[in-house]
């Protein structure tokens, strides 16, 4: 047996001291600054969703590198494990891109964005979907990409991606959806940006009830009832879909609605407080910050009424520099929300920030409780209390 020598035993030592002082360094948020995981690096999981399991939080987020080529997937999806939210523990690639295949839909140059898991009780597996685009093809494609697990860190397999409830008219359908689409507009790739005409003169409804329906900006809600929902921007980014998943939460139902027409938003989280179901969004301006948008309904079906931008401090109109990617309802709080936002660095695609703040509810006798996320240069879990 090789013996160990007492030098390397003190090494062992020091980068034991180490890794411990790095680990659980943090006891508070601090927005906007570089956030380091157990090995000192700036935690790389950009666009990302948070799975609470068995006492852990996990975090998968799209793992990018330096400079514009991070806008795109070279490398995958990045987990990270916390048990307090401040500390994290990098877990490795969740969802690698394929490197030996250039045809595969997921070969590395691709995009993937907004990479979200939720559990699945019933068939014990870890369910992931994002935003999936095509290598080349810029933001055309507008798919969804699936991937399941059996443990919460992976690996995930990709299983395919798709274009959401093709052949299927939302439940909220109008009859003017309802008829043949021009060809013009059938064999137009939209790329994802502002329209000059409203999506109903186009009908792009009634393009996606053919092709399946665009899908970008995503996230998933799992309601009380075990019930998962997709709410992804549709109908190249004009109007956002709340989409049902089948029970093993693989595939769409085919239940869903067309929420917020023509309002282009993206970025959308969703979480639900006291009953009620809560919105929060963007508008549609590519890496650039904008306003940040809300809503309430209390049916998850609708009808959704805006709420205008929950944001306060500096740069509130810029929902801080940065745009929503998830909700996270804390564990073991109740009404305890942290919004999760990123600050995208485009030009350096790995130095984006994140930007964490809890999320306030303002009493309300009855009805709805309005929201409003104030900035904090510093803070923690105990704002809550
Ligand atoms: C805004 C979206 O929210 C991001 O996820 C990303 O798709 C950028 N647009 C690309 O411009």
């Amino acid at each position: 047996m090789k013996r160990i020598s007492r030098r390397s035993v003190g090494w062992m030592l020091c980068w034991a001291l180490a890794a411990g002082s790095a680990a659980g360094r943090y006891s508070s948020f601090e927005p906007g600054q570089i956030w380091k995981d157990n090995n000192g690096v700036h935690i790389n999981a950009h666009g990302g969703g948070i799975l609470f399991h068995e006492g852990v939080y996990y975090w998968f987020g799209e793992h990018k590198i330096a400079g514009r080529a991070g806008n795109l997937a070279h490398v995958g999806v990045h987990c990270y494990r916390s048990k307090d939210l401040y500390n994290w523990t990098d877990e490795g690639i969740a969802l690698s891109v394929v490197t030996d295949d250039p045809n595969h839909p997921l070969t590395a140059g691709c995009i993937i964005e907004r990479p979200k898991v939720i559990y699945n009780p019933k068939t014990r597996q870890f369910v992931m979907w994002f935003h999936h685009e095509l290598k080349g093809r810029g933001y055309t494609a507008a798919m969804s990409g699936l991937a399941v697990g059996t443990r919460p860190r992976g690996p995930y397999q990709y299983v395919r991606s798709v274009r959401p409830n093709q052949g299927v008219w939302p439940m909220n359908v109008q009859e003017s959806h309802q008829k043949p689409v021009d060809r013009k507009v059938m064999e137009t790739h939209y790329s994802g940006g502002s329209l000059p005409r409203h999506p109903d003169v186009l009908n792009l409804l009634g393009k996606g009830y053919v092709t399946g329906q665009m899908a970008r900006d995503m996230t998933l809600f799992v309601d009380d009832d075990g019930t998962a929902y997709h709410i992804y921007a549709s109908e190249d980014n004009s109007t956002l879909h709340i989409a049902e998943l089948t029970e093993d939460y693989t595939d769409h139902s085919g239940r869903f609605v067309r929420v917020f027409a023509a309002r282009w938003m993206e970025a959308p989280t969703l979480f639900k407080h006291k009953g009620f179901y809560y919105f929060i969004g963007s508008g549609c301006t590519g890496w650039a910050p904008n306003a940040a948008r809300s809503a309430v309904a209390e049916s998850i079906w609708g009808p959704w009424m805006e709420l205008g931008n929950p944001c306060e401090g500096p740069d509130a109109e810029l929902t801080f520099r940065a745009q929503s990617t998830y909700v996270l309802p804390v564990q073991g709080r109740k009404g305890a929300f942290l919004f999760m936002a990123d600050r995208w660095n485009p030009e350096n695609a790995i130095d984006g920030r994140y930007i964490w703040l809890p999320i306030e509810f303002i009493p309300a006798a009855d009805g709805y409780e309005p929201i409003r996320i104030r900035w904090r240069d510093q803070w923690d879990l105990g704002v809550f209390d």
